[in-house]
């Protein structure tokens, strides 16, 4: 694939040291000298967070330990600045800092970077930037309505009953990949109203769900060849010869799912009768507008896959591992769930959100171990200050959430597990915000806080939940999860 002379490398090399290792570091010091010790450095060469995330998970098995602890150890901190190999990212966490952020979006885009995210994602929601995601936040946001939404509550009863029906007893299972399968199946049957067949020897979702993190894993897995790629050739329209095997095979499946999708669509707008779903709200507003394409349609499911899969299920795996670590809340949870519903089948849209304790629950798990602490990175579409903090055109921001949710100062006593706190009422929307706040936020809350009750309260009436093993890790994987997938095992309760 690459071909260079001797000259090429020397040169490449010297393109390597001068700008990705001595260019950063620079930029840095000057602003160390700036802001002194508001400003928190991580220089690594090309991946600055890299030393904190390894110390973190080697002393304290938390890859976001240094984060969580910085009210605590470090409260003179306001901004934590880390190269990438493509720039600094500014990362902020004080309340009026992202209160600005999110109050002013319009200086900012979403990344770039994703690899290959103009096949997959960039006219997908959360990618989108100024009309076209006006337009496409008007369509969707309706469907993501909770009284529109009740209407699946009976779907996602009945596929918890069947996925949890065939759950192996006493023995280690993967709750994330089984709570994402109900998760995925929901949002296809709301978007297409009907599911896929198998492809490749496994379900449509996991197909989708492999391919996608195949590619985005490109970095990860081939970082030499995809961050020099990046580096010269920009974030989009890669030459031909620098897309490996690997990347052509995963962007054939990628074609192969989205001519399925295609397929559908195309059958749909035939159709006389069309069935109330995402797709059908989708056509209508194609008819009218002709700047939203098949493309986007099909763009917008694959987004709304990524974005809702491994982070409400990842929250369900939280909220299990909260369980099993403290049995009294499992106690407590079951005997309320026993309390307001007595049975599954009681479980309804009008009952689904009587309990506070519930509530305050899923609330504790989100505090400590949100799916998304860390926002998507944006860049910076003109210069401009954040507080004291000049951020220059083009380079990168990106939001933290753990700082403020193990803030002694607003949850006291931060890193005891207490529902019982979000009794005390009043706490500040730009403190917790989990779903973030304001024109960008999660389109699809209600659909996961929904989800994440009916499996609760199935699990709850069926099962004792039980950690595996002694110490669990906790990383990133998209999101903020359990490095073992394993780490649950059930037990069937007599009724
Ligand atoms: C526990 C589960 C979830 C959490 C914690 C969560 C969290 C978030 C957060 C923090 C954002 C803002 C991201 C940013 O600004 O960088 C966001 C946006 C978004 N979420 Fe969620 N989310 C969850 C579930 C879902 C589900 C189930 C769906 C869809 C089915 C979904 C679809 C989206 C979309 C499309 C956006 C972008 C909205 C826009 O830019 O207009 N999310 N989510
Ligand atoms: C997750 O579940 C799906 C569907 O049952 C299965 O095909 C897939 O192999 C599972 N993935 C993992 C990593 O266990
Ligand atoms: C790039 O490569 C693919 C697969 O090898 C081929 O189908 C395509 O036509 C090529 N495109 C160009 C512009 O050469
Ligand atoms: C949260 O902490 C801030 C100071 O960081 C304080 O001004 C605010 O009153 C606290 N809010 C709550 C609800 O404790
Ligand atoms: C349930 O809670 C959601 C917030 O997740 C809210 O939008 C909805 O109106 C509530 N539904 C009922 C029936 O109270």
């Amino acid at each position: 694939m690459f071909q260079f002379t001797i000259l090429e490398i020397i040169l490449y090399l010297v393109l390597i040291l001068v700008l990705l290792i001595l260019k950063p570091l620079f930029q840095m010091l000057i602003m160390k000298i700036k802001y002194g010790k508001k400003m928190h450095l991580m220089y690594f060469p090309l991946l600055g967070r890299i030393i904190e995330f390894s110390r973190g998970i080697k002393k304290h098995n938390d890859l976001l330990h240094f984060e969580k602890m910085i009210p605590q150890q470090h409260p003179e901190i306001e901004i934590v600045v880390s190269n990438t190999f493509l720039g600094l990212t500014h990362v902020f966490f004080k309340t009026e800092h992202i209160k600005f952020i999110l109050q002013n979006q319009d200086l900012y885009k979403k990344t770039s970077k994703v690899l290959f995210g103009e096949k997959m994602l960039y006219k997908g929601l959360a990618f989108q930037d100024g009309e076209d995601w006006r337009l496409a936040r008007n369509v969707l946001s309706k469907s993501f309505e909770f009284e529109q939404l009740r209407a699946r509550i009976p779907l996602i009863k009945r596929l918890c009953e069947e996925k949890f029906s065939k759950v192996p007893e006493g023995e280690p299972i993967d709750i994330i990949n089984i709570s994402g399968n109900i998760v995925g199946e929901v949002i296809t049957q709301s978007f297409f109203s009907q599911s896929f067949k198998d492809l490749n020897g496994k379900t449509f979702l996991s197909e989708l769900v492999d391919v996608m993190v195949g590619i985005i894993s490109q970095y990860r897995e081939a970082p030499i060849r995809s961050m020099s790629r990046t580096f010269i050739f920009g974030t989009k329209d890669y030459p031909n010869w620098t897309i490996s095997k690997v990347e052509q095979k995963l962007l054939a499946r990628l074609q192969k799912i989205k001519d399925i999708l295609s397929d559908s669509i195309k059958e749909r707008q035939s159709m006389e009768n069309k069935p109330a779903d995402f797709l059908t709200a989708y056509i209508n507003t194609i008819q009218q507008n002709p700047k939203l394409t098949e493309e986007h349609a099909i763009q917008q499911y694959i987004m709304l896959i990524f974005a809702g899969i491994d982070t409400t299920s990842n929250l369900f795996g939280a909220c299990c591992y909260a369980l099993s670590i403290h049995p009294e809340w499992q106690r407590k949870l079951r005997e309320e769930i026993q309390k307001q519903y007595g049975a599954y089948e009681r479980l309804n849209s009008d009952n689904i959100n009587v309990s506070n304790q519930i509530t305050n629950f899923i609330n504790e798990c989100m505090r400590m171990y949100t799916p998304v602490p860390y926002f998507i990175e944006r860049e910076v579409k003109q210069d401009h200050k954040v507080g004291d903090y000049f951020l220059k055109k083009n380079s990168e921001v990106s939001l933290c959430l753990f700082p403020n949710n193990y803030d002694p100062k607003n949850f006291t006593d931060p890193f005891t597990f207490n529902p019982d706190r979000w009794n005390q009422q009043g706490i500040d929307p730009f403190v917790f915000l989990p779903f973030s706040i304001g024109k960008r936020n999660c389109i699809g809350q209600h659909m996961a806080l929904m989800e994440i009750k009916c499996l609760l309260v199935y699990l709850l009436m069926n099962f004792e939940v039980n950690l595996v093993g002694e110490k669990q890790v906790w990383t990133f994987k998209f999101v903020y999860t359990i490095q073992n997938e394993k780490f649950i095992q059930l037990k069937r309760i007599g009724k």
